[in-house]
């Protein structure tokens, strides 16, 4: 770690505070290592208080921190400060898999350690960290005599903001878990209380920030409300008998992360959301890789089979070797495979008390299917479905994951559909779900086993810490085009997910629906052309990437030669232009090839884009394969218009690409070899 004194970025300022046994005013202040943004925090006698600007301009001002503890006073105030410290740190570090290769993490860090002046004489340390593109903060609960077991009834973090931003959220507390579209409120107009990311955006001049959290291990989840102001609050989910975390010292929270960008295309590149996990706990990961991979999965959800058994069962082995077939002849490392084991039969979703995850229905011969994969040099991707039956799921969790490790599985996909939550009482987003969550990961780790978690906790950057940990889902997915409320998802979702959901780490989206129309689904279709479904794959990040029809609506069609050529792993990631919920366009570079990929996407208006290509590598020469939507396509009256041509181009090269109303774009940029 490369450290050195940051004299130039940090100011300090303190009132005498050593050896007093009463609370004085001490303030500090410490800035970015671009200086561009500065937090100070103040232990006062109203308590402790934060605040942050940018660009001069002040974005939090002064805003609580602290805690309610059930049985036991409060810690919010009537702190005495023990003892404060100052660093920075500039280092670099590799993800394994990722949107880039190398991360660069640069911050300011103030830690400053408090005690209660009287009564219990408590200690609470709290940690802040201000990087380039935001801040982080967290409270430390160090190991002490009057603080041992206890519970935390509330956390009182604020973030108190200048102004009432433009805001897009999912609300919280909701059956369907993260599975909404995303509504745009003003904050001083949010009525519910949202899930994070919170993605905002000030109209007046385009400033933009995301609040999250970091390192979600053993904490309930953290959700906003504003209760018609600007000021938004922390409200921790609780489990089912009302309590929000049970702690232990020694005790850490997750950071509290506030993103801060000049323009919203600004919040995709940022890596603070992984700068504050805990580096690779696992010793070896060469077995950890992205992959792309299809499945007996869509032709469930547009009914053409059935996850249970019976005549119309889709997981039967000569159908799961059909699909391997595909898999091989066109480059998918994976099958995934639902509905292969006892406890599909009726409504499956209430039935997370019967599932077994090591018994496979008769006509899915687990041992035949891997043997046939593996002479194809295509793996099963595992499933288990807990109807978030928790408890029978974690019964069986180590037998269940070591049964698909001797079959050789290496992915698997879990869910946990059930509008009455966990075990039927427990929210997904509380401590008892966070702690599950975790425990797979763990358990998958130790069969070598990579997760692609649906109805999942949100992500905060664990997959830094435990790389199996590759994708969820979070919010909706393709599925919802097959069966869901509203006609499906509406030209917009897309270019909303890139700025909110995606801020929080990959999704499984399962991109890639040829056969738009769903002519067995009267009230649904598939809100995109075409050429978007392609460019999702490059703007919806995932390192597990779905080509989700089925193999038949593949066949003979020009456009599936971009699914086989994208890649699903990246050496470096640009955000070329965007606004959110309105368009975006990405451009990636492969990490195994000199080659680029591009993706731009559009909601119900169609435009006419201008993209400049000088994020190519310089002095190199390209053919673009462009999949552009047709000048008549539309997302509803004419879809599968595509026009698929070639183009030489350089870094000097700028392209223009039209859009067509719910359309987009995807090209390959294959490198020319002098
Ligand atoms: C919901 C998941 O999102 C979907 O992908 C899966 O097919 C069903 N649950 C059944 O497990
Ligand atoms: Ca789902």
């Amino acid at each position: 770690m490369f450290e050195r004194q940051w004299w130039l970025s940090l100011v300090f300022f303190a009132m005498f505070f050593t050896g007093c046994d009463q609370t004085k005013k001490v303030k500090w202040t410490i800035q970015s290592p671009d200086t561009n943004i500065s937090l100070s925090f103040e232990v006062n006698e109203q308590g402790l208080y934060y605040q942050a600007a940018y660009k001069e301009q002040q974005v939090v001002s002064p805003s609580k921190l602290g805690f309610l503890l059930t049985d036991m006073p409060a810690m919010k105030e009537g702190f005495q400060v023990l003892d404060y410290s100052l660093k920075s740190v500039d280092e670099t570090w590799e993800l394994p898999w990722g949107e880039k290769r190398e991360i660069q993490n640069n911050y300011s860090e103030l830690i400053v350690e408090l005690k209660e002046t009287e009564g219990l004489y408590r200690q609470l340390n709290l940690v802040f960290r201000v990087f380039n593109d935001g801040i982080g903060f967290r409270y430390i609960f160090p190991e002490q005599q009057n603080l041992t077991d206890f519970i935390i009834a509330d956390e009182l973090t604020e973030i108190n903001l200048t102004a009432d931003y433009d805001s897009w959220s999912v609300q919280a507390y909701q059956p369907d878990r993260y599975e909404y579209l995303y509504e745009k409120h003003r904050l001083s107009e949010l009525k519910d209380t949202v899930h994070t990311p919170l993605t905002m955006v000030n109209k007046s001049n385009g400033l933009a920030l995301s609040v999250h959290e970091a390192n979600l291990t053993d904490y309930a989840s953290m959700t906003l409300y504003t209760e018609g102001s600007t000021k938004l609050k922390c409200d921790l989910v609780p489990w089912a008998n009302g309590v929000k975390v049970y702690a232990k010292t020694p005790f850490d929270t997750p950071w509290r992360t506030i993103q801060i960008a000049d323009k919203a295309t600004e919040l995709i590149t940022s890596d603070l959301i992984l700068n504050l996990n805990e580096p690779c706990q696992l010793d070896d990961i060469d077995w950890i890789k992205p992959a792309k991979y299809i499945g007996i999965w869509w032709e469930m959800h547009i009914d053409k089979s059935t996850w249970g058994p019976g005549p119309r069962h889709g997981a039967n082995t000569a159908n799961v070797k059909k699909y391997m077939d595909f898999a091989a002849d066109n480059g998918f490392q994976g099958v995934l495979v639902e509905g292969w084991n006892e406890g599909w039969d009726g409504p499956w979703w209430q039935n997370g008390d019967v599932f077994s995850f090591t018994k496979p229905y008769p006509d899915f011969d687990i041992a035949e299917i891997t043997t046939y994969g593996q002479s194809k040099g295509v793996g099963l991707i595992g499933h288990h479905e807990t109807g978030a039956g928790v408890s029978n799921y974690e019964s069986q969790l180590d037998d269940a994951m070591a049964f698909y490790n001797q079959h050789g599985v290496a992915y698997v996909k879990t869910g946990y559909v059930n509008g009455e939550g966990m075990n039927k009482k427990e929210w997904h987003h509380s401590q008892y779900g966070v702690r599950h969550y975790r425990k797979v990961a763990e358990v998958a780790a130790k069969n070598k086993i990579m997760i692609c978690a649906h109805e999942p906790i949100k992500a905060t950057g664990i997959r830094r810490t435990f790389p199996n940990m590759m994708t969820r889902e979070g919010a909706r997915g393709q599925e919802f085009n097959a069966w869901g409320p509203d006609g499906g998802n509406p030209p917009n979702h897309e270019p909303t997910l890139v700025f909110t959901r995606m801020l929080a780490g990959p999704m499984d989206f399962t991109p890639g629906i040829f056969d738009i129309s769903l002519p067995s689904k009267a009230n649904n279709q598939v809100n995109t052309t075409l050429a978007k479904q392609l460019a999702l794959y490059v703007t919806l990040y995932s390192p597990l990437q779905m080509a989700a029809d089925l193999p038949e609506n593949y066949e003979n069609q020009p456009a599936f030669q971009f699914i086989k050529d994208v890649v699903v792993d990246w050496d470096d990631t640009k955000a070329l232009n965007g606004e959110v919920g309105e368009f975006v366009t990405i451009a990636r570079k492969d990490r195994n090839s000199e080659n680029w990929f591009l993706g731009s996407l559009t909601n119900e208006k169609s435009r006419d884009l201008h993209i400049d290509l000088s994020f190519l590598d310089k002095g190199k020469k390209y053919k673009a394969e462009i999949y552009a939507d047709g000048v008549d396509a539309h997302f509803k009256k004419n879809p599968l218009s595509i026009n698929i041509y070639n183009r030489l181009v350089t870094s000097e090269t700028a392209m223009d690409i039209y859009l067509a109303e719910g359309g987009g774009a995807a090209i390959f940029f294959k490198l020319i070899e002098d």
